[in-house]
């Protein structure tokens, strides 16, 4: 666990909500120790879909998958979700900071936070499985991880699971690649449907952030 002087911390406003979310961040650490410009944009899009629609978060079970700072699924708690946020083992101190920080944000529309870790391509814990949402923000960037994190959205997900992805696209190794065999792949159990940028967030939305949506095949 880092210590006061370790954080540095993003503010990140909810407008909707005429308030703001503080995500701690570490200086030192691995990729999940600061928000990602992907995570944003689909916090942001939650914030989209909740101006439409105020009362589509209550209740509605969320998991996010790799959430290093946690900052889709934050804002998905602020809109009234129960919301469990997931990655490796030793990130779930930076989340339950970032849980503790922000609690009376979702506490007002009666979302709740919690989370757990969560290795892609093991067994989830029976607690999380079939949620409404599933987010992932960011998370296709190694080749070794791509068949396990299809693996573990195909053991999470249910018959009426969304699932929403943020991903950066970066012309920087094989990335492109990476991105290629993911959409490959995964189209084999679930079906794609990109959100269009004129759906998205006026001020956070990138023609280099795919968001897209993933439903199961029914078979
Ligand atoms: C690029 S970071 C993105 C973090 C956050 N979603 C965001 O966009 O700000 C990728 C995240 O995936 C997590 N991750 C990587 N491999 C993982 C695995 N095998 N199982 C679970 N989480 C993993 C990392 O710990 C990290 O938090």
């Amino acid at each position: 666990m880092a210590s006061e002087g370790e954080y540095f911390v993003r503010e990140l406003d909810v407008d909707v909500l005429n308030t703001s979310l503080k995500l701690y961040q570490v200086f030192k650490g691995d990729v999940g120790c600061v928000v990602w410009d992907a995570a944003i944009v689909l916090g942001k899009y939650l914030e989209e879909l909740y101006k439409k629609d105020a009362t589509y978060f209550h209740n509605l079970s969320v998991v996010e998958l790799g959430a290093g700072v946690g900052c889709p699924g934050l804002f998905a708690a602020c809109f009234g979700a129960k919301v469990i946020l997931t990655d490796l083992h030793e990130m779930v101190p930076l989340l339950a900071k970032n849980i503790a920080e922000n609690s009376g944000e979702f506490k007002k529309n009666n979302g709740t936070a919690q989370t757990l870790a969560l290795k892609w391509g093991e067994s989830p814990p029976t607690d999380l499985l079939r949620p409404n949402l599933i987010l992932l923000a960011d998370c296709i960037y190694y080749k070794e991880c791509i068949d396990k994190l299809i693996t573990t959205l195909k053991n999470l997900s249910g018959p009426n699971t969304k699932i929403l992805i943020s991903q950066e696209l970066r012309d920087t190794g094989h990335q492109q690649d990476y991105w290629n065999y993911f959409l490959e792949t995964v189209q084999k159990y679930f079906l794609p449907r990109f959100v269009p940028l004129e759906h998205q967030n006026q001020e956070f939305r990138s023609q280099d952030i795919v968001l897209m949506e993933l439903w199961p095949l029914k078979n």
